[in-house]
This record gives C-alpha cells, sequence and structure tokens, in this order.
C-alpha cells in the first residue's frame, strides 16, 4: 500500500504560495486598495539606507572614468559593436527614461523599473539585459552607493562624452526600486499578440514570439480638456500604452508622415516639444546601429519568460555566435552613419542629402538605404573590411517629410553647435525629468541653470516665523472671517497637486495663486481669489511690522490657513489637536511656472473634492480614478479614509454640493460621515442609471437624509475601506480618527518639502 500522505504536504494539494487563481482572477473589479501598499520598504534591503549620503561620498571622477573605461573593455559574451558599449547604453539609458509620461509623471529612469517586468521583457527594451549585465561589475564595486537607476542615467552621459560629446550635466540621487510596479497602467497591450479591446482608431503590430510582449500600439489621444481626449478611458489617456513608436511606421507599413504623427504625440507624452524630439533622435540615432539579422519568431523569450539556467537574460538568439555580427534586437539592421562611435552631423546631413529608398532587413523589417551609389559606407561593427549601406528608419524619414520637424533639421544641419545644445539639454531633461526639484539632485556635475521643466522656486532668502508668531499669524487668520470650509479647501488645493511619481506639485511656491492653477474650477476659483486675498492682508501686515529678516511667504501662510481651519473644526468637535506646521516654503513667479506643462496636474476627476469631469466622458469608474489621485500621494489606506472622511465634514466638495457630507455640523471635524456609512437605518439607492449618484434613504420613513457619489460609497462598500472606516466609525473611533486625519493632512501638506525631509 502507498504510505498515507499528509495532504497539506503541498506534494498532493499543489497550490504554494501566490498559485492561481486568486482574489483577482475571481473578482477581477473588485478596487485593488492594496496597490497604495506596494513599494513598502519591507521588500527594500537598503531600507535603513542614507543613499544620499553615500552617493555624495563617491569619488564621482573616478567612477566616471571606471565606466568610460568598461565602455571599451569588449567582452567575449557580448562583444561590442565597433569595440564600443557606448551606443547600446545610450539607448539603454533612453529607454530607461523615455517610459516618462507627463500625464500621471510615472515611469521614467528614476527608479531602475527597466530591470523589472514588464519593462525588462518588452520587445522594444531587446538586449538592454545584456547592457545591464555588463554593468555589473561597476555596480557589485560601488555596491549600495551607487543605485542601478544612477548608474544606468550616468552610463548614457558617460558614453555620450567617450564618443565626443559634451552632456549639460548629471544629478544623481535616484533611489532603487525593489518590485516590479503594479501600480502604472501601460496600455492595454496583451501577451500573445492578443489587445485587450479591438479599435479602429489604433495602430497595431505583433511580431516575435509568442512569449513576448509584442503589441505595439499608438492610442489617439490629447490632453486633458482637448476634443479628442481619449472617450474610451481616461487612465488609458494618461498611460501611454508605448513609449516609442513603431521604427516601421504605424501598422509596420512604412509611411514616413504618418509615423511623424505618431513620434509627435508620443513625445509630447514625454513632455517633450518638436525641437527636443528632433534633437533627441537626430542626436541619439549619430550613434551605433539596429540590429535584424534573424526573424523574430527564432529569438527566445523574454527575460520574464526565459528558463531558469538563463539566468535572467532573455532573447537567447539561435544563429551563429548568437552575438557580434548575428545580433538581432530589433529586426531592423545597419547604421544610420559613417562613423558610429563619433558624435558628428552626419545623420542629419546625409538624412537630407540623399534620397532613401524602401528595403527589407534580414529580419524582413522595411528601413530605407540611400538611392544614390556615391554615398558613404558604414563598416561593419564586427568583421574587419566589410561594410554596409547606411540605413534609415521610417521613423528617421518622418524628420524629413513633417513640415515642422524639417525646417528645425534644417536649423541644425547649418549650425551644429546649435544642434549639440539642443540635443544636450534635451538628453538632461529626459535624463532628469521625473527627479523633482534641483534641489534632489547629487553630485558635482548638477547644471548651475534653471531649467523651467524643474519648476523652479526661489530658494529661502528670509527668516521664518517661530511658534509665537505662528499662534499670532492663526488667531489672525481666524478673526478675518474666513470659513474653516474656504481655508482647508485653498490649503488643499495648494498641496494637493503633489504627485510622487515625478515629485511634481504640491504646496511650496504658492502656484496655487498662479496661472493655470488660480482658474481650475475644482479649486473654487472665486472663494480662493477671496482667501489669497485676505492672507495677502494679513501677510502684508505681518511682514511690515518686522525689523529684522524675518517673513511668512504666501505659501506658508496658505498652508497655515488650513491648519488654523483644522484645529478650529477639530475643537469645535470637541477634540483639542495642535496640527504641526512647517515653515520655510517660498512663492514662486508666473515667470518661473511653465503654464502647458502644469496644466497636466490638472485632475480629470477627484473624489478627495467630489470633482468629476463628464465632458471628456469615461469608461473608468471615478473610484478607480481616486485610487490612483491616493496612490500620487503616497496615501495608504487609512490615511486616504481618514482625510476623506474628514474633508466631507469640512465641507470640501468643489461645487459646495452635499454629496457625502453626512452631517448637520457642516465644518466640524466629526466622524459622522463613517458613522452615516456603516449604519444599517439606512439605504442606499442609485439615483441615476450610472449609478454615480446616490440616495441615502431611512430604512423606516422611507426619507432621502443624504446624497452621495460612488467616491463615497466605495468607502463603504470595498471591504477592505469598509474595515478602516469601522474604526473611524465606532464609538472609540472619532478621536483617532481626527488624529489620523491630522497625520494624513500633515503628510500632504509636507510631501514637497524636499528641503526639510531628504
Ligand atoms: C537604436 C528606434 C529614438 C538612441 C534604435 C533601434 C531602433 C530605434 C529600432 C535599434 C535597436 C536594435 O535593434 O539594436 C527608435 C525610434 C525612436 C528612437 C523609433 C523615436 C522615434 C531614440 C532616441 C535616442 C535613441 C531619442 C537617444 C537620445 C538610440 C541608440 C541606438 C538606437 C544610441 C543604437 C543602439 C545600439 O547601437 O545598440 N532606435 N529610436 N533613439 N537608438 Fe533609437
Amino acid at each position: 500500500a502507498a504510505p498515507a500522505q499528509c495532504p497539506f504536504r503541498g506534494t498532493r494539494v499543489g497550490g504554494a504560495l501566490g498559485s492561481k487563481p486568486q482574489t483577482d482572477d475571481w473578482w477581477p473589479n473588485r478596487l485593488q486598495v492594496e496597490l497604495l501598499h506596494t513599494q513598502s520598504s519591507q521588500a527594500n534591503p537598503l531600507r535603513d539606507f542614507n543613499y544620499q549620503e553615500a552617493f555624495e561620498k563617491i569619488d564621482f571622477e573616478q567612477l566616471k572614468s571606471d565606466i568610460k573605461a568598461l565602455l571599451t573593455d569588449s567582452k567575449d559574451w557580448w562583444p561590442a559593436d565597433y569595440g564600443n558599449y557606448g551606443p547600446q547604453m545610450v539607448r539603454m539609458a533612453w529607454h530607461a527614461a523615455g517610459t516618462y509620461r507627463i500625464a500621471d509623471g510615472r515611469g521614467g529612469a528614476g527608479q531602475g523599473m527597466q530591470r523589472f517586468a514588464p519593462l525588462n521583457s518588452w520587445w522594444d527594451n531587446g538586449n538592454t539585459d545584456k547592457s545591464r549585465r555588463l554593468l555589473w561589475p561597476i555596480k557589485q564595486q560601488y555596491g549600495a552607493a551607487l543605485s542601478w537607476a544612477d548608474l544606468m542615467a550616468l552610463t548614457g552621459n558617460c558614453a555620450l562624452e567617450i564618443m565626443g560629446f559634451k552632456t549639460f550635466g548629471f544629478g544623481g540621487g535616484r533611489i532603487d526600486a525593489w518590485e516590479a510596479d503594479r501600480s502604472t497602467y501601460w496600455g492595454s497591450e496583451f501577451w500573445n499578440g492578443q489587445s485587450l479591446e479591438e479599435s479602429g482608431e489604433r495602430g497595431k503590430q505583433h511580431a516575435g514570439h509568442p512569449d513576448q510582449m509584442v503589441t505595439r500600439e499608438i492610442r489617439w489621444v490629447g490632453k486633458p480638456d482637448e476634443e479628442h481626449y481619449d472617450l474610451e478611458n481616461p487612465l488609458a489617456a494618461s498611460h501611454q500604452a508605448l513609449i516609442y513608436v513603431d521604427p516601421e511606421g504605424p501598422n509596420g507599413e512604412g509611411d514616413p508622415a504618418a509615423s511623424a504623427r505618431d513620434i509627435r504625440e508620443t513625445f509630447a507624452r514625454m513632455g517633450m516639444n518638436d525641437e527636443e524630439t528632433v534633437a533627441l533622435i537626430a542626436g541619439g540615432h549619430a550613434f551605433g546601429k539596429s540590429h535584424g539579422m534573424v526573424e523574430p519568431d527564432k529569438i527566445g523569450p523574454a527575460p520574464e519568460a526565459a528558463p531558469l539556467q538563463a539566468m535572467g537574460l532573455g532573447w537567447q538568439n539561435p544563429k551563429g555566435t548568437g552575438f557580434a555580427q548575428y545580433t538581432m534586437t530589433n529586426g531592423i539592421e545597419g547604421s544610420w552613419t559613417p562613423d558610429p562611435t563619433q558624435w558628428d552631423n552626419s545623420y542629419l546631413e546625409n538624412l537630407f542629402k540623399y534620397d532613401w529608398e524602401k528595403t527589407e532587413s534580414p529580419a524582413g523589417s522595411i528601413q530605407w538605404q540611400p538611392s544614390s551609389p556615391d554615398a558613404p559606407k558604414t563598416p561593419d561593427a564586427h568583421q574587419p573590411n566589410v561594410e554596409h549601406s547606411l540605413m534609415m528608419m521610417t521613423s528617421d524619414l518622418a524628420l524629413k517629410v513633417d513640415p515642422a520637424y524639417h525646417e528645425i533639421c534644417q536649423r541644425f544641419v547649418g549650425d551644429f553647435d546649435d544642434f549639440s545644445d539642443a540635443f544636450a539639454r534635451a538628453w538632461y531633461k529626459l535624463m532628469h525629468r521625473d527627479m523633482g526639484p534641483k534641489a534632489r539632485y547629487l553630485g558635482p556635475e548638477v547644471a548651475k541653470e534653471d531649467l523651467p521643466w524643474q519648476d523652479p522656486i526661489p530658494a529661502l532668502d528670509h527668516d521664518v516665523v517661530g511658534d509665537a508668531d505662528i499662534d499670532a499669524l492663526k488667531h489672525k487668520i481666524l478673526e478675518s472671517g474666513l470659513s474653516v470650509s474656504a481655508l482647508v479647501s485653498a490649503a488643499w488645493a495648494s498641496a494637493s497637486t503633489y504627485r510622487d511619481t515625478d515629485k511634481r506639485g504640491g504646496a511650496n511656491g504658492a502656484r496655487v495663486g498662479l496661472d493655470p492653477q488660480k482658474d481650475w474650477e475644482m479649486n473654487r476659483p472665486q472663494e480662493l481669489g477671496e482667501v489669497l486675498s485676505a492672507l495677502e492682508q494679513i501677510q502684508s501686515d505681518f511682514n511690515g511690522a518686522q525689523s529684522g529678516s524675518k517673513k511668512i511667504s504666501m505659501a506658508d501662510l496658505i498652508v497655515l490657513g488650513g491648519c488654523a481651519a483644522v484645529e478650529k473644526a477639530a475643537q469645535d468637535a470637541g477634540v483639542s489637536v495642535s496640527v504641526p506646521f512647517t515653515p520655510g516654503r517660498m512663492d514662486t513667479t508666473q515667470e518661473m511656472t511653465d503654464v502647458e506643462s502644469f496644466n497636466w496636474l490638472k485632475p480629470v476627476s477627484d473624489g478627495f473634492r467630489n470633482y468629476h469631469n463628464d465632458a471628456i466622458g469615461f469608461k473608468v469608474k471615478p473610484e478607480r480614478i481616486f485610487l490612483d489621485r491616493a496612490h500620487l500621494l503616497t496615501l495608504t489606506a487609512p490615511e486616504w479614509t481618514a482625510l476623506v472622511g474628514g474633508l466631507r465634514a469640512l465641507d470640501q466638495n468643489w461645487d459646495h454640493s452635499k454629496h457625502g457630507v453626512f452631517t448637520d455640523r457642516p465644518g466640524v471635524l466629526t466622524n459622522d460621515f463613517f458613522r452615516v456609512l456603516t449604519s444599517m437605518d439606512y439605504e442606499w439607492k442609485p439615483a441615476d442609471d450610472r449609478e454615480r449618484l446616490f440616495e441615502i434613504c431611512d430604512r423606516k420613513s422611507g426619507e432621502t437624509k443624504f446624497t452621495a457619489t460612488s467616491c463615497d460609497l466605495i468607502f463603504g462598500s470595498n471591504a477592505e475601506l469598509r474595515q478602516v472606516a469601522e474604526v473611524y466609525g465606532a464609538d472609540d473611533g472619532h478621536e483617532r480618527m481626527v488624529k489620523d486625519f491630522v497625520a494624513a493632512w500633515d503628510k500632504v501638506m509636507m510631501l514637497d518639502r524636499f528641503d526639510v525631509h531628504a
């Protein structure tokens, strides 16, 4: 007889930790509140490590020369094209940074996310696994003092420098993530060439091994408020499916004009204008080559799907040695210039000097070669005495056929210094775009110049207020006749633009009083104007009365007004608290504020203030967008819940509607929101056919007591949020809720204070 086996040993039952199916498989539409708790410090082996301090101690010159030496030290397991790893490292760094999207600030080089799925396995990132592995000796040598994120960006700079290019500067300070990013929506790409939704407006291309994520899509979307904003999905609209365009043009059809349209759209989503776009593409493709020696379907699976023995590397190539002259990356084959490891202007010169005719790579991709036999040749990257025709991609020809790009190219062809400066600045922006204020950059090569995309704020230039001043100012504010609701609204409007993804927004700078923020409808513009002018009066009285250099900025005063109002509201509810206030913010100017770029911070939907711009037409539910906003503010589920309950009690709806204001004492910091939300005395009925608005009726009398939105009800409907709501709605929950509200409030007010916390 077979020996008895314990059924729980796993051998029979199967199913270890994480085995499918899981909650998400059974109920794919539940709100994934746990996404607020990813990237926890528990995953981080360096959680007690002070990166800034360690990085600053590195001998930066030595580090750069170590990297530069490695770049020309070709290894047999992946021999360098032209004996120089520079070009492939430039591409690695560009792909690390090029995931950035200005709509929500996600993506970018800042956390080294190229190390993890899905990015590590994107077809577009083919063979960047080799680039990172080549860098391991440097990473190993410098250890924790040099993050992968900084190393990848810095290697891009070093590569450009050894190839004769003068970079604009470098700032370190990128702190690595330690797990795959599950919170970024990358578009509806699917494995095996399937796409979630079919849409006539999208271009697609499938290529390569079935285990690779290979669908390429371009979604035609515009900026918020524009008419052609993607009507089906605001998150998709603000999150791009693809960073790069198809090099063969939309649908792989080899149409340069159509390619230009795609390029303009995707680079705009990266926050790049036409000039920056041309400079980046023409600058990048001055170096290196494309690799297309093998049909894509012969290439092995991407890293995330590769066998164990591949040890994290993917795209195994069965042809020849599998590398050097056999290399297969994207599918197009050849180099753009005669000297691919030297910074020069030959990319643009040849692009315009010659006519280009369509041809095909050995892998079967569409590409272009000069039609003139007199055009210069380019050497083979590995075999001596072998030469090839120059190559252009359809996306390169886009720069020639598009009238606006054409004009910029003409300027650059005629003025190499101008082009070099434009590429240097655009590359610096590309690499640092998601790092936030310049104060966060580390190391000796940070560029001195303030750049508009850094959202500059002047450095603190005065003494700050002390405790006695703060008390006096709070009294003045509360005596001014401004309501609790108005003061809280102004402070919240000021601080809550912050997004941790690219560290933009926040209360510092007092941009809430400038274009465009001062007129955003969810900021209650008229009331905001009244608050600001009352505070300006208080500011000028206070500053005028000082004899030394002590001052209070408007940015500080707006926050202080909110703090004073919250204290009063808590006191009125019978809980005495002091709301922390840390002075030191500065006011910035309209000239230092790029209005167009700030418009991206305007929420299209904001559950904190029950704002939802229906004109846009959404498919994603408001509560999901609300979760997204909570994530941008780095809130935990309890912080999010406490804040919403408090803001509802404090009457914060953008239009002064009473949705979710479940209290007869608005403006007082009660826990009434939670008591009503968890009570069985009421029943909840949809008030519209989209289940966006609800009526809350007394079960006995049938009378409608309150109204609510889905962003209110989610805190009673979602199991995890409800558990937190119960804590705050319990008989011992009021004081806890007030304390948690105050702590979360302070956290939001302080999110952008990089001058205080590192
Ligand atoms: C290589 C496409 C923009 C830098 C490549 C390759 C493709 C490509 C298909 C060949 C990959 C391979 O098979 O090895 C595009 C498209 C772009 C774009 C469609 C945008 C329209 C840029 C930008 C940069 C850049 C902005 C940098 C600023 C490079 C470099 C290489 C390269 C240096 C050579 C890599 C090597 O030699 O291994 N690009 N690229 N590209 N790209 Fe781009």
